[in-house]
């Protein structure tokens, strides 16, 4: 199976590297040959953290040699699957599976690995409704056992059958659920961080209490503000506009600190600087 992944961020080379490492043939896009390259470097580097720990079944460079990186969007004419991470923006999303619809032959399968867009919009953007889904990955993808799988209103049961199959193949663990604003993943874990973005607003407590506290205290492997960093501020904050827009609930309005550190340019991690400097 040729699967084919747009966007090289974190989320896309995270995907395919993971889909490389289980032997599937992967063509990485995106929209500048400097993207594509941080996002090789990214899985040159964890590929070597994985060998040196012996938990690689390959040589990284028989896995490295299963990527191919373009920019041009035409070259994913012939994938059977393709799974797409840009930017969390509906309207970036909607416009580039309008085009994916037209490039990719008629059998293959679109997913989207959007942390919230409702997926139904996305598949009818696509032109082939049938024939799309989402399928969440999780950060890090290397690491995290979990594939959110999510059906749009018209995903056939042999798209979801075929998800499923290629997300175990991943050595992932897929989890079905249908698709409301959020999913369900960030239906719950999105809240959280910005009602601990809203506790550094109103002092409540410093950045280090209030990430120790739910590090020591609920045994969360990283504290919400330093996950919120490590997820990106940009992706939360659309993450909590989709929210509050597609549930109509002022529960889920987004923080204003979250909002001025994301015009600030403070994105976290990929930045730079969020809460936290690296
Ligand atoms: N590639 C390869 N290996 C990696 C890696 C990567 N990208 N990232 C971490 N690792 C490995 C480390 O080498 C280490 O391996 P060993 O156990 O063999 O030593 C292991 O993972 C643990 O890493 P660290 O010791 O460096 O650090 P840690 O113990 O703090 O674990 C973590 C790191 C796995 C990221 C952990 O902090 C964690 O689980 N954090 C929470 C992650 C989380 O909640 N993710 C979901 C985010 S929400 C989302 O994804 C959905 C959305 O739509 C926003
Ligand atoms: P990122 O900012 O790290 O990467 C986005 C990449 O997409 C960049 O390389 C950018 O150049 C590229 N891109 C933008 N527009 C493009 C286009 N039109 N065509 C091709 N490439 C384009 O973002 P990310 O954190 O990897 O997130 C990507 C997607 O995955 C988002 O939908 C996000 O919500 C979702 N997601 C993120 C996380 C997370 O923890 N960061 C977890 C799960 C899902």
């Amino acid at each position: 199976m040729n699967i084919a992944v747009i966007g090289a961020g974190q989320m896309g080379a995270g995907i395919a590297q993971v889909a490389a490492q289980s032997g599937f043939s992967v063509m990485v896009q995106d929209i500048g040959n400097e993207y594509l390259a941080k996002g090789e470097a990214s899985i040159e580097k964890s590929l070597a953290r994985l060998h040196e720990k012996g938990k690689l079944s390959e040589m990284p460079a028989e896995i490295l040699g299963r990527l191919t990186f373009t920019t041009d969007l035409t070259s994913l004419a012939h994938a059977d699957l393709v799974v797409e991470a840009i930017v969390e923006n509906e309207a970036a999303k909607a416009e580039l599976f309008g085009k994916l619809g037209e490039i990719v032959k008629p059998a293959g399968i679109l997913a989207s690995n959007t942390s919230s867009i409702p997926i139904t919009s996305l598949a009818s953007a696509s032109g082939r409704p049938e024939q799309f889904i989402g399928m969440h990955f999780m950060n890090p993808v290397p690491i995290m056992q979990l594939v959110e799988v999510i059906r749009g209103h018209k995903t056939s049961d042999e798209t979801a059958q075929t998800v499923l199959g290629v997300a175990q193949r991943m050595g992932k663990t897929p989890l079905m659920c249908n698709d409301f604003p959020g999913f369900v993943s960030n239906r719950l874990l999105m809240p959280m961080l910005n009602e601990a973005i809203q506790c550094v607003m109103e002092g409540v407590a410093d950045k280090e209490a209030i990430d120790g506290i739910m590090k020591l205290g609920m045994n969360h492997p990283m504290g919400p503000l330093t996950l919120a960093d490590f997820i990106g501020l940009d992706t939360c904050l659309s993450i909590m506009e989709v929210l509050h827009k597609g549930l109509g609930d002022d529960k889920y309005r987004p923080s204003p600190l979250l909002r001025k550190m994301v015009q600030a340019g403070l994105l976290g991690r990929k930045s730079g600087e969020g809460f936290y400097r690296y």
